[in-house]
């Protein structure tokens, strides 16, 4: 099991130190969270910000897009050390031209589904995708409950993709703590934010999420 890091809800001040205590531990991947105030009402994340803190790690970054438009960002958020490019599927910008694009740069992409949409939405891009992340909670804030309904889903896409060969990872983002990791082992990667950064052992916890 992977895991990766958000690091949504740690003050703006503090989220350098915190990337730095996570590169000294085996998480797998930093999880950021982009958000342009329009797809959701926060904003968070905008490209100088990452930027700058991406030299206080090695690790790869899981980059969330909870943007209306990411296409016009693309090229940027692209220079840095990308795994994997998550997007929305409700986005105004066509998807498939986001799929292309991100690919170019050699880098994976991901489509989120929402906790109110169904797997169906994104049927028409499993051809092209790498990873689909299953949101648990609703898109925009850290910090919140976990909304066990979406375990269905996460289980359904599994059960797919092992009938038609697919090799698209499966990544859970909201609430996930060690409590509800046992109900998430069809996901390759969880994604969990302030369970860990609100804690002051952060390698302890990273060890437990990722067996
Ligand atoms: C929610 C974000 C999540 C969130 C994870 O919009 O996409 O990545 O910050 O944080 P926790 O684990 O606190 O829900
Ligand atoms: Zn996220």
């Amino acid at each position: 099991m992977k895991l990766s890091v958000s690091y949504l809800s740690v003050k703006k001040r503090d989220v350098a130190d915190v990337i730095s205590l996570l590169d000294l531990t085996p998480v797998d991947f930093i999880h950021v969270d982009v958000m342009d105030g329009k797809y959701v009402s926060n904003k968070a994340n905008q490209f100088s910000f990452v930027e700058s803190i991406g030299k206080f790690t090695r690790k790869r970054l899981d980059i969330h897009f909870m943007v209306s438009k990411p296409l016009k960002v693309i090229d940027d958020y692209a220079l840095l050390n990308a795994y994997c490019m998550t997007y929305h599927v409700d986005i105004l910008n066509d998807l498939n031209e986001v799929i292309e694009k991100t690919k170019s740069y050699g880098i994976k992409v991901g489509l989120a589904i929402n906790p109110d949409q169904d797997i169906d939405v994104i049927m028409p891009y499993l051809d092209k995708i790498d990873l689909v992340l299953v949101m648990s909670v609703k898109p925009g804030l850290p910090g919140q409950k976990f909304i066990p309904e979406v375990i269905p889903k996460i289980k359904k896409l599994r059960k797919l993709f092992k009938e038609e060969k697919r090799d698209i990872l499966i990544s859970v983002d909201g609430g996930v703590n060690l409590d509800n990791k046992k109900e998430l082992k069809d996901c390759d990667i969880l994604v969990s934010g302030s369970f860990i950064t609100s804690s002051s052992d952060y390698a302890t916890l990273i060890d437990k999420m990722r067996k």
